[in-house]
């Protein structure tokens, strides 16, 4: 097991994304956090970009050491979804950010995940799942024996009683897969889900975005460049004032839990109805024997979460 003053050993998988981009440079700013690799998945735009954009982040970071790594490019059964309306056609909407130098590794994703967990001291990794859920499924397919040793799965996803963002029932990261989301919540790994009834309480406002951009870094700039795309976009006009800052919550979660509450629950993943694909159903009120396979996050502490978003980019 992992003691409490070293760092926690983490794989990032995602599909960057100003959100996710956001969350990699905390991960990579933080001390309590030993990245061991930063996966990616199709999502918010193509495999090829994800990746890419991903190798950009940890360029923009000075952390040109990370492993990269490309995963799956589309989703186990359904078509791939993407969101390049949110995101930019280019997935990174807002700063310019160099073409990257570092490489991106050979070894395809899955097969990175089933050998990190494999090699590592069980119950030591953690994984932090910011985008659709494809990856970790077809790992724990590939070699269920890691299912025993992952510290806990964080992931952001789902939409409990704020409803979905891409259907009203879904949210996107299990909309685009939602078979493999049912293959993740059935694992029996513990997992601690991050959904929109969270996210969408921690708003990129003007003053938030600008104390990134009072940094006078590198960072803090291309943070505000990505952020300020929120604002314009119809997410923006959805909340008042600034769109949901999503994928960061989980990093924050692992760094400062105390910055959120929930409850454990059962969650179970919708994979037949077309009005209700990939909506998440959590029995809140146990009125059923389903196990609690989950604890679902509902308040989070925005300001809490944005002064150490502030304080840890301020490092890089
Ligand atoms: O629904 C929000 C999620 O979908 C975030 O992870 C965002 O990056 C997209 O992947
Ligand atoms: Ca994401």
């Amino acid at each position: 097991m992992r003691s409490q003053d070293t760092p926690r050993k983490i794989i990032i998988d995602a599909d960057p994304g100003q959100d996710d981009a956001v969350a990699i440079l905390l991960a990579l700013a933080s001390q309590e956090i030993q990245v061991l690799g930063v996966t990616t998945v199709a999502g918010n735009v193509q495999l090829a970009l994800t990746e890419k954009n991903a190798r950009k982040i940890c360029e923009l970071a000075g952390k040109t050491e990370t492993k990269v790594f490309a995963g799956a490019s589309c989703p186990l059964v359904r078509p791939l979804v993407t969101a390049e309306e949110w995101h930019g056609e280019a997935g990174l909407g807002g700063p310019t950010l160099p073409e990257p130098l570092m490489p991106l590794q050979k070894l395809h994703a899955v097969d990175f995940i089933v050998q990190a967990l494999m090699n590592e001291d069980p119950g030591t990794v953690s994984l932090c799942l910011l985008g659709p859920l494809t990856n970790m499924a077809l790992a724990l397919i590939r070699e269920p024996l890691i299912s025993s040793r992952i510290d806990q799965i964080v992931l952001m996803g789902g939409g409990f009683f704020t409803g979905g963002n891409v259907t009203p029932a879904a949210e996107f990261n299990i909309y685009v897969d939602p078979h493999a989301a049912d293959i993740v919540f059935r694992s029996g790994v513990p997992i601690v889900v991050m959904p929109l009834d969270a996210t969408n309480k921690v708003l990129t406002t003007r003053e938030r975005v600008a104390a990134f951009r009072r940094l006078g870094t590198k960072v803090g700039t291309a943070t505000a460049d990505m952020l300020e795309l929120f604002e314009r976009s119809d997410t923006g006009r959805r909340f008042g004032e600034g769109g949901p800052l999503h994928d960061p919550c989980v990093i924050a979660y692992l760094i400062k839990p105390e910055l959120f509450a929930g409850r454990e629950v059962n969650v179970s993943i919708e994979t037949v109805s077309d009005l209700t694909m990939g909506m998440t159903v959590a029995d809140w009120w146990s009125v059923t024997d389903r196990p609690k396979n989950a604890i679902v996050i509902s308040e989070a502490d925005a300001d809490g979460v944005f002064a150490l978003l502030v304080e840890r980019l301020e490092r890089l």
